[in-house]
């Protein structure tokens, strides 16, 4: 459930008409919904009730400032995966100790300024990055907590990009191993062990996987503590995929997966952290985009839109669908027709939906993206010189720019000219 619903034949994000917004900022832009993002958030924390819990927001999927306070506000931690980010959540308000630091390739700096910051835990990904946070925390002179990613050898049977769980994959260590390495960390003078942590992928739309993971990690906790070792936080990573074509699609809910964790590792006595990014902000968000031209191929008609791969490129990287639906609505019983609904970038993988059945559209009208709130702006980019495109929040009837439109002069003058030139 979101809440860009029609109203009076208009869509609304929450209770702003969506083409007031396109009338004063231009499209395309985002725009995310507070009451959805706090809504999802909710979910996964009413979900975990009873169990002592953190709910660590992945900003990875959407990490505009003004996304993170409002989570921030609602009392979510945060992932993070890079110095980028610890920044980022630090210059929103967020605590040290509700950031857990994730990824495979920290460096020593960005583990070193997370130390002097502050931080939850660092999830550990390799032997070699053990002993680089154990020197760097002697070097700074602190303690640092961590846990150690494990990688469970589970198909998430999800797509092949952001699948993380089998031993192909570069994420983690193997479980296999993992006594042997936690034994290499429990020697360190500057390493506290304090937990285990596991991600196994993205967009899972079955909560199998998330069991056989959970039933492994439940099994390390014990053997682990056989060998010695304090465990005494678990964290579950992310993944809980969301509907992306509403028609037909409904994965699992955070309550049932809040109720595999409870059955899975409940018993450990453990306090459990997650790290969920698409489902507290996809259905949060939309794209909008206006239509330049309707073009007339051969066997085929093209919609050619303002929006294009490089304002989102989750249709180009990982083939993935997206509701496409008008901002006006169409009086019910109107025919639709198949468009190829393309952007203006010169490559053909520019193209957000084949032979997609669509009402009658003309140039002018808006159409919106639905499910585009994660993994939307922060993988945009300025490919054809196209400005990133402008975010707004909406909360209730008063909405905001989070983000503004950089101007060409803004964007050019980020260059600099050798001397020589
Ligand atoms: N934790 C870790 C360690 C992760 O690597 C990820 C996502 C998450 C949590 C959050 O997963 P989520 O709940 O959002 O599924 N760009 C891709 C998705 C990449 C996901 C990467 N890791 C896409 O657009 O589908």
């Amino acid at each position: 459930m979101d809440h860009f619903l029609y109203r009076d034949g208009v869509l609304h994000a929450e209770d702003v008409p969506v083409a007031d917004i396109a009338a004063s900022v231009g499209t395309p832009f985002y725009v995310y919904s507070t009451a959805t993002l706090l809504r999802h958030f909710k979910l996964f924390d009413d979900a975990l009730e009873g169990m002592d819990h953190l709910v660590c927001y992945a900003m990875k999927a959407a990490s505009n400032q003004a996304i993170l306070k409002t989570l921030a506000q609602a009392g979510a931690g945060m992932d993070v995966v890079s110095g980028g980010e610890y920044a980022r959540a630090r210059a929103a308000g967020v605590p040290g100790d509700k950031i857990v630091f994730s990824g495979v390739g920290k460096t020593a700096d960005e583990i070193r300024k997370a130390l002097i910051g502050g931080i939850r835990q660092f999830n550990v990904e390799s032997e070699p990055e053990l002993e680089v946070l154990n020197r760097v925390a002697g070097e700074v002179g602190v303690i640092a907590p961590i846990t150690i990613r494990v990688n469970p050898d589970v198909d998430a049977k999800t797509h092949a990009k952001i699948a993380t769980g089998k031993s192909e994959n570069k994420f983690g260590i193997p479980i296999a191993r993992a006594r042997e390495v936690y034994a290499m960390a429990g020697a360190m003078d500057h390493l506290e062990v304090i937990g285990i942590d596991v991600h196994i992928g993205s967009q899972l739309t079955d909560l199998t996987p998330f069991e056989l993971a959970y039933q492994k990690v439940a099994e390390l906790t014990v053997q682990l503590r056989e060998d010695g070792h304090d465990i005494r936080r678990l964290d579950l990573g992310g993944g809980l995929g969301i509907p992306y074509a509403r028609s037909n699609e409904a994965p699992p809910l955070p309550t049932d997966y809040g109720a595999l964790i409870k059955r899975t590792v409940g018993h450990l006595g453990c306090e459990v952290e997650i790290e969920p990014g698409r489902l507290i902000a996809g259905n949060a968000g939309l794209m909008v985009s206006e239509v330049i031209y309707v073009k007339s191929g051969e066997g085929r008609d093209f919609l050619i839109l303002d929006g294009a791969m490089n304002d989102l490129i989750r249709p180009a990287m990982y083939e993935a669908h997206h509701d496409i639906v008008p901002v006006i609505e169409p009086a019910p019983g109107t025919e639709q027709a198949p468009y190829d609904i393309v952007g203006p970038v010169c490559e053909s993988g520019d193209t957000f939906a084949k032979q997609r059945m669509m009402p009658p559209l003309a140039a002018g009208d808006l159409v919106a993206f639905r499910s585009a709130g994660a993994y939307g702006a922060v993988m945009s980019s300025e490919y054809n010189t196209r400005p990133l495109i402008p975010e707004v929040l909406v909360n209730g009837d008063q909405y905001a720019v989070i983000r503004a439109r950089p101007t060409f002069d803004e964007m050019i003058n980020r260059d600099t000219i050798p001397e020589w030139l």
